[in-house]
């Protein structure tokens, strides 16, 4: 169980470490200062119904009831630890998994973990203002419940800055607190957490699409051979997958909506489409393309020797590590990679230790197609003529191989001209935007209420109605 009773709730026995006791206890209240000044806008005094974690068991963790955020029990929980385990790939493969930094990798690690944990307070940076527009109290009490989640796994990563990383981890710990999404000055570290997130479709193709990022990397990080890390992303995920359960079934219910409307309406083009208060599905693939191909730079390039090296020293695994059958050390193994040359697309081999950026892009890939497939059945059950695709990998990347080359989404090279020219039929323009704004003009709070331009969910938050108070004003 997770020990409440403590200022920071905690399952690592906190109270024995009185230093990393002081030291977490001093930056609580900087945590506290940003999620005031940078947490959701105007929110403090509501009354959320919010799941906390009560134990890392799987059965035992979410515990519902009213929270006010800034009262939310933010606190250090790592899965148990698994005395027999080993580092499992890599030089170090056989070894005892590390429960202190071996030195050599200190400032390597130090960095793995300080992107990880910058990504966590960027996302509720962008998300800050949407509660003003929200479309239903369930989808406030969702984002909400995602909010409060991210600045947990905040708390996480910070915690393995203070407990293992010194001075400098505690510097990386207030610096994590001071960048701010989209700053010019002291922006976040990765591209996709600049981008601002503008509107409730945006919002759920970012949960979608970029919290499963999130996913991948915190996978490949609790294959980690130093333990500390691992156990902490393993509990990390847990909670991850509701924020992907909150963007893929937005974005369905969006869809969904617009085909009933279409179908009631016998409706197909764009323009019919938007003056019936829905956003049509030309647009959704739009707000797709963008978002799948800013999440896929953030793998990094094709080919690594800093992805290598990671691996290679044991920091950071494949997705599913354990599972694979091979020899977990790679040395002679080759992975396909693509690139332009020539004006023409081809693939390649190259060794596979330093395409494993590219190889957990492809695992991210096979389960976005899947994700993406869901949606197309919303649109095929209700007989609309309508393909939602997957864009070609190398369409607009600015990181990897593909960065600085035309990719149409169909994966044609084409000149910077004639890519420009089709610009706003494959990636949102402003005027996008500004439609899908305008039906987001204010919050739909009444109670069982829900926005014209999205249908509801089959069922509420753990099992309660539709109509429920998800959220209290006061
Ligand atoms: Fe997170
Ligand atoms: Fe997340």
């Amino acid at each position: 169980m997770i020990n409440y009773t403590e200022k920071i709730p905690n399952n690592v026995d906190l109270g024995r470490d009185r230093v990393l006791q002081r030291a977490l206890e001093h930056w609580q209240p900087a945590y506290m200062g940003w999620w005031y000044d940078m947490g959701p806008n105007e929110s403090h005094n509501y009354e959320v119904y919010l799941r906390t974690a009560i134990s890392v068991e799987p059965d035992g963790w979410a515990q519902f009831d009213y929270v006010k955020m800034p009262e939310y029990r933010w606190g250090i929980f790592l899965q148990p630890r698994d005395e027999k385990r080993e580092v499992n790939f890599g030089i170090h493969k056989g070894q005892p998994a590390w429960q202190e930094v071996p030195g050599e990798y200190r400032s390597t690690l130090r960095r793995v973990i300080v992107t990880q944990g910058d990504t966590e307070p960027a996302s509720v940076e962008q998300q800050r203002m949407l509660g003003a527009s929200c479309p239903s109290m369930y989808d406030l009490r969702n984002i909400f419940q995602v909010n409060v989640e991210e600045g947990r796994h905040l708390w996480a990563m910070v915690y393995l800055l203070h407990r293992y990383f010194g001075r400098d981890g505690r510097e990386e710990a207030e610096s994590l607190l001071a960048r701010r999404s989209g700053d010019a000055d002291n922006p976040r570290i990765l591209g996709a957490f600049n981008e601002p997130t503008p509107d409730w479709l945006a919002f759920y193709m970012f949960t979608f699409f970029t919290d499963r990022d999130g996913k991948f990397q915190l996978c490949a990080l609790a294959e980690s051979g130093f333990d500390p890390l691992a156990r902490t992303c393993r509990f990390m995920l847990t909670e991850e997958a509701h924020h992907m359960f909150v963007g893929e079934t937005g974005v369905g219910r969006i869809i969904q909506r617009t085909c009933e409307v279409m179908k009631e309406n016998k409706v197909e083009d764009p323009s019919d489409v938007r003056a019936l208060g829905v956003i049509d599905l030309q647009t959704i693939q739009k707000y797709l393309n963008f978002h799948y191909s800013v999440t896929l730079d953030l793998y990094g390039s094709d080919v690594s020797s800093n992805a290598a090296n990671y691996y290679t020293s044991g920091l950071k695994g494949r997705f599913r590590e354990t599972k694979l059958e091979d020899d977990h050390v790679l040395a002679d193994a080759v992975y396909p990679v693509s690139e332009v040359v020539g004006g023409k697309i081809i693939t390649k081999n190259v060794p596979a230790l330093t395409a494993l950026n590219e190889r957990l892009r492809d695992d991210y890939i096979d389960e976005i197609a899947d994700g993406v497939g869901r949606w197309q059945r919303v649109i095929d059950n209700a007989g609309i003529p309508f393909r939602l695709t997957l864009p070609h990998k190398g369409f607009h990347r600015e990181i990897g191989n593909f960065a600085g080359q035309c990719i149409s989404p169909d994966g044609e090279v084409l000149s910077e001209e004639a890519w420009k020219s089709h610009e706003s039929e494959w990636l949102p323009s402003s005027k996008d935007y500004t439609f899908v704004q305008s039906l987001m003009s204010g919050r739909v709070v009444e109670l069982g209420k829900f926005a014209n331009w999205i249908a509801p969910p089959p069922r509420g938050i753990n099992n309660q109605p539709l109509n429920f108070e998800y959220v209290r004003f006061n």
